[in-house]
């Protein structure tokens, strides 16, 4: 198949996941057109291919595919930054396909030193844990942060951006392995994310809470998360779980003066490209010298998308699942 995407052809089954033609679209004004080499698996692609997408909410019934990195094929007019031939990194729904057209905001330069599947687990992870931790807490040198389920892609990029700002991290994670992983990657304190007596253990580490937590966690983990917050608090929700399940939150931690952000970063690139653009342009130098690494990543060819998928719903991996786009 020439030009082709994968489509979920009955939500709900993931045996059903099919690559179908798709004809190539020509760039128009202030878009290009670019060749996948590696795209990264979300976890809203699983809500998606899980028939889950409207159940969350509008934006998460997305085409397939959040992120990759490719080479420019055709540069649209309005485009003066696009070269064909730059090898790049997209933020563009659509990524499992073997061509997609984005707009040029939404692209920035793959860092040279990195393979594609190395560059093909850094734009969502890090938009999403730069726009949290930096853009939204503003955290700051010498600050604590609690970060929720921390050896997930996003979790992982969060820790390193963490560290880049100086800040300590105190980590959660759901299985033995995964904390092991975080221990070996020197933070000194990691805590189970599947059960709330988390935040003992963070009492136990800093009797005074936490200037910011990083939560995805649903429920009473959320509100124990809140609770964890020191005065002048921030906490940022990246889950969707309970925005969109009418979930509540209780104020009694916000005596604290502590303040509460949400993310969709989906929706931020559909109605807000120039605030991602600006993003992109603040991690690309980070993402080019080294000081933001690739993450940690397993491989799948396109064709074993379903098992890359199913990898996700186990919460056993660790970092980004990552699918290779080769001519099925
Ligand atoms: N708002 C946004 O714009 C935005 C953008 C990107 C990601 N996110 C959210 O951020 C979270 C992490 O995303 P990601 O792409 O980094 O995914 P990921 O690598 O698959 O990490 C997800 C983590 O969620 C935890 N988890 C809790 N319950 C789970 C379950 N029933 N099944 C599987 N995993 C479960 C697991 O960590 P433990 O077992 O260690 O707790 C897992 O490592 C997700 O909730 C995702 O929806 C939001």
């Amino acid at each position: 198949m020439d030009s082709y995407v994968l489509h979920a052809e009955r939500p709900g089954d993931m045996d059903s996941l099919a690559a179908r033609h798709r004809p190539r679209r020509a760039p128009g004004p202030g878009e290009v057109e670019i060749e996948v080499r590696a795209a990264g698996v979300n976890f809203a692609d699983v809500l998606v291919v899980l028939g889950m997408g409207t159940v969350f909410g509008e934006s998460d019934a997305h085409e397939l595919g959040l992120d990759g990195v490719g080479t420019v094929v055709r540069v649209g007019s309005g485009a003066p930054g696009a070269h064909v031939g730059d090898r790049v990194l997209f933020f563009h729904e659509g990524a499992f396909a073997s061509h997609v057209t984005v707009p040029a905001e939404l692209v920035v330069a793959a860092p040279a030193a990195l393979s594609d599947a190395e560059a093909a687990t850094l734009p969502v992870a890090y938009l999403t844990a730069w726009y949290a931790l930096v853009r939204l807490a503003g955290l700051g040198a010498g600050e604590t942060a609690l970060i929720q389920s921390a050896a997930g892609g996003v979790g992982l990029a969060a820790m390193n951006v963490a560290r880049l700002h100086g800040a300590r991290v105190l980590a959660t994670s759901g299985t033995e392995r995964k904390r092991q992983y975080l221990r070996e990657l020197g933070v000194e304190h990691v805590l189970d994310s599947r059960s709330v007596a988390f935040a003992d253990g963070v009492r136990e580490i800093s009797p005074d809470g936490v200037d910011v937590v990083l939560n995805s966690l649903a429920g009473k983990a959320q509100q124990a998360g809140l609770g964890l917050l020191r005065l002048h608090g921030r906490f940022v929700e990246i889950g969707k779980r309970d925005i969109y399940g009418g979930g509540t939150v209780e104020l009694a931690p916000f005596r604290h003066n502590i303040s509460m952000h949400s993310v969709d970063l989906l929706l931020l690139s559909r109605v807000d490209r120039p605030l991602v653009q600006a993003l992109l342009a603040e991690l690309s130098p980070l993402w080019a010298d080294g000081r933001l690494e690739p993450l940690a990543h397993e491989v799948y060819p396109m064709r074993e998308a379903p098992t890359a998928i199913r990898t996700l719903t186990t919460g056993r991996h660790v970092g980004k699942v990552i699918l290779t786009v080769d001519g099925l």
